[in-house]
């Protein structure tokens, strides 16, 4: 112990003096928050019955917007009834112009899309996936309660059964290649996703990426425990004082700084596709029908596909 304490003096200090203390980057918020983002137009990768539109059809068909208290808003079609044999459902999938190596990510949601037939994510990307890396951090569909993390990296990355966080595994190889690319997954406890996270008035996702490891933490609006840095959205943070994350992902056997790299920040609506609109997942989620027959003809049902965000800030 004492021989590391010393060795370790001798070694340069990296550049914050305390590891887990971070300065603001960027702030993504009311009139800027869309000029930080491109938008991504056409199908979805994973086989959504969702047309993703372009930047100038989003805001004038007010699919993304600034509410009147400032917060960036963005949502799926709720008025038109598709036709069966045309484009899926108009929404929306923005990724920062900005990407970001090692950083702290926080994101102050006031409400998330819920309901069936949704598949919404927040998430970071890196280049050539899954060479870059992948970080879901919010993610999953229909009337899930519970979020699910998940990494998706190339081959060689796995985490160890037992480690410091709240959450629990769903998987342990994050590689994208096996398990039909499930990744290692960590589900959240409590009311941490849909619905019910929208009747508390949603909370806080934060992400860490350090080169040693991933860490995310959740606080619901109505936690007892949420930082003051949340709250006051704060230009300093230092992320040892969050306690205990509920996904932490540590480099016992994954390389994380071999495994992600630069990467941007993404938020999409899908409907359906691969995961949602799973027949069984879809109907263990107590949805009626099809999944896509429900998306086509009950366009109403989608009022509540939204997120909302006061902000999104970004330290290094
Ligand atoms: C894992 O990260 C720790 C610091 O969190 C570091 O001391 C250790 O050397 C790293 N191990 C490997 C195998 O890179
Ligand atoms: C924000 O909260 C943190 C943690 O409680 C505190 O250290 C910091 O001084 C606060 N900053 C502002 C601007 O209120
Ligand atoms: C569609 O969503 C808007 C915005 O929330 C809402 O005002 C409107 O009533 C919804 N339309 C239908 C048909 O539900």
């Amino acid at each position: 112990m004492r021989l590391l304490a010393f060795a370790a003096f001798l070694v340069p200090l990296p550049n914050h003096a305390l590891a887990g203390q971070y300065s603001l980057e960027d702030t993504y918020q009311g009139a800027n928050f869309f000029s930080m983002f491109q938008f991504v137009a056409g199908s979805d990768p994973t086989h959504g019955r969702v047309n993703y539109v372009p930047e100038d059809v989003a805001l004038g068909g007010s699919l993304a917007l600034v509410s009147g208290s400032g917060d960036a808003i963005i949502r799926v079609d709720n008025t038109t009834f598709l036709s069966a044999s045309g484009p899926g459902r108009n929404s929306v999938r923005i990724e920062s112009n900005k990407l970001y190596d090692t950083h702290v990510s926080v994101f102050d949601i006031v409400h998330m899309p819920q309901g069936c037939g949704t598949w919404p994510a927040i998430w970071e990307n890196g280049a050539n996936w899954p060479a870059g890396g992948e970080i879901d951090i919010l993610e999953g569909v229909n009337n899930q309660i519970q979020n699910l993390v998940t990494l998706h990296t190339t081959s060689g990355c796995s985490m160890p059964p037992s480690r410091d966080m709240i959450g629990s595994n769903t998987g342990l190889d994050c590689n994208a290649g096996v398990n039909f690319n499930a990744g290692c997954g960590v589900r959240l406890p409590g009311i941490s996703y849909g619905t019910a996270f929208n009747v508390n008035g949603g909370g806080w996702y934060a992400i860490e990426r350090t080169s040693t490891f991933v860490a995310v933490w959740f606080w619901g609006r109505n936690s007892a425990s949420i930082p003051g840095e949340m709250t006051n959205g704060s230009n300093l943070i230092n992320t040892d004082n969050w306690g205990i994350p509920a996904a932490y992902f540590p480099n016992t056997s994954c390389d994380i700084g071999l495994h992600f790299g630069p990467a941007s920040i993404n938020i999409n609506i899908a409907l359906c596709g691969d995961w949602a609109g799973n027949s069984a997942v879809y109907a263990a989620s107590g949805c009626p029908g099809t999944c896509i027959d429900f998306v086509d003809n009950n366009p109403a049902a989608f009022t509540d596909a939204f997120f909302e965000f006061s902000w999104i800030k970004v330290y290094s």
